[in-house]
This record gives C-alpha cells, sequence and structure tokens, in this order.
C-alpha cells in the first residue's frame, strides 16, 4: 500500500521529506467517514460543559479570558489531548487553533483525519501564565472534566501530543522520548495510549517530524487493531 496524494501533501507539510524515504513512510491511512450531522448537546454534555465554564477550582481562573472546553465529535474514536491553551486558545475558546494546531491538524489529515472527526482536549481547561508548565494542583483539579469527557466519548485510541499530556495522562515522569513507541493505557479504562511529540515542539525541532511521523503510524496502526478486535 502507497501513500494517498492527499496523505504525501500532508506529510509535506509536516515538514517530512517523503522524496527519499517514501518505502519507510508506507503507510495505510484510518478511514473514517466523514458524517455531517445536525448536532446537538445532550444533557450529560451540557452538564460538564457548562461547569467547566463557571469552574473556579484553580488560580488560573482569574487570569483566563474564558475556558478552552475542547472541540470535536462527541462520538470521536480519536480523542486527541495536549497540555493546555495559549493565548490564542484563550482568545478563541477552542484547542489548538494557533500555529501549533495547524501543523496538529496536518499530522492529523496525514493519518487521514479531519480535525471534525476527532475531539481535541487539553490536560488543562484554563490558559496557565505566559504559557508555563501547569501546577501539579491546577491538574488535579482539572483532571475530573478530562476524566469525565473520555467516559462520554469513549474513544478508541488517546493520542497525547507533548511531555505534560503523556506524563500527566500515564502517571509518569518518564521523558517523552523514552515513552515513545509503546503503546499504553488510559488508567483502568483499556483505552489504548499512544504518545507523541506536541507540535510547538516540532514547529522548534522540525528534524523531530520523522519520528513524529513514525508514532503516528503507530498510532494508525494501534487504532486498526483496536477495531479490528472489536468486529471479531
Ligand atoms: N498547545 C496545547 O497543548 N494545547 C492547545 O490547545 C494549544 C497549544
Amino acid at each position: 500500500m502507497s501513500l494517498t496524494q492527499s496523505q504525501e501533501y500532508y506529510l509535506q507539510t509536516m515538514g517530512v521529506d517523503v522524496y527519499w524515504s517514501k518505502d519507510r513512510l508506507i503507510a495505510d491511512p484510518v478511514s473514517i467517514p466523514v458524517v455531517e450531522t445536525e448536532f446537538e448537546e445532550n444533557e450529560a454534555w451540557g452538564d460538564l460543559r457548562q461547569r467547566v465554564a463557571k469552574c473556579q477550582q484553580c488560580e488560573l481562573h482569574r487570569g483566563r479570558k474564558q475556558t478552552v472546553f475542547g472541540v470535536g465529535d462527541h462520538n470521536a474514536d480519536w480523542l486527541i489531548i495536549g497540555e493546555a491553551p495559549g493565548a490564542e486558545e484563550d482568545k478563541q475558546g477552542e484547542p489548538f487553533v494557533g500555529r501549533a494546531g495547524k501543523l496538529l491538524n496536518s499530522m492529523l489529515l496525514a493519518c487521514g483525519l479531519q480535525r471534525e472527526q476527532v475531539f481535541i482536549a487539553n490536560i488543562l481547561k484554563c490558559r496557565p501564565p505566559n504559557n508555563r508548565d501547569p501546577h501539579a494542583q491546577e491538574v488535579a483539579a482539572c483532571s475530573a472534566y478530562l476524566r469525565q469527557q473520555i467516559d462520554l466519548i469513549q474513544p478508541k485510541i488517546i493520542l497525547a501530543v507533548g511531555r505534560i499530556a503523556a506524563q500527566n495522562l500515564l502517571q509518569t515522569e518518564t521523558p517523552i522520548g523514552k515513552m515513545r513507541g509503546q503503546q499504553y493505557e488510559y488508567a483502568d479504562t483499556g483505552i489504548p495510549v499512544v504518545v507523541t511529540y506536541h507540535p510547538a515542539y516540532l514547529l522548534r525541532s522540525p528534524r523531530e517530524k520523522r519520528k513524529s511521523w513514525q508514532d503516528l503510524q503507530m498510532a494508525m496502526r494501534v487504532y486498526k487493531k483496536t477495531i479490528h478486535q472489536e468486529t471479531k
């Protein structure tokens, strides 16, 4: 199976050189039909969204313009989890809308996934000042919201982007470079977790995009194995 034209295009957008390494980049993109549905939020989602919007459980509520709840398909097979909103996300109320978000979209498209087909959330719902790392107490205050989102979505795979997401989801202090290349499980749910670099890091260190593409290929394999096992 060779790369599709659009996959090749998005790999180039990701900055992965597809010319000399084509055979090593061979991948079969996931195919999930894009279903345009009139979307009505049910009570559980509406209630959770409201609780997040009003949350004052940590100091970050003082500096926020708004909370960043998460966006996407409530029944998504893929849940993407990042760190925390940045300035642009705080302004727009949506995760990954800045430069890193554009790269994340390309990473997803390289896997055959449109942004609307996945759900995107963060470890924190509020922006930490000056984009500093989240404090443990902030993560603890926010974690129940993310857990409820995961329970509602019941994704088939979680893609943790970046060190903060990976370490907090998997309750470890292992450096992200050492976590890559393995499949994990989120808490007691049995949901597989795959770890990759944060797109903001990839923008600063474009040579690492190749590794990130390996992670995405692994995530596609894990996803396909999961749905195959479910349909057996
Ligand atoms: N970085 C993140 O981890 N999340 C966002 O929503 C934006 C940038």
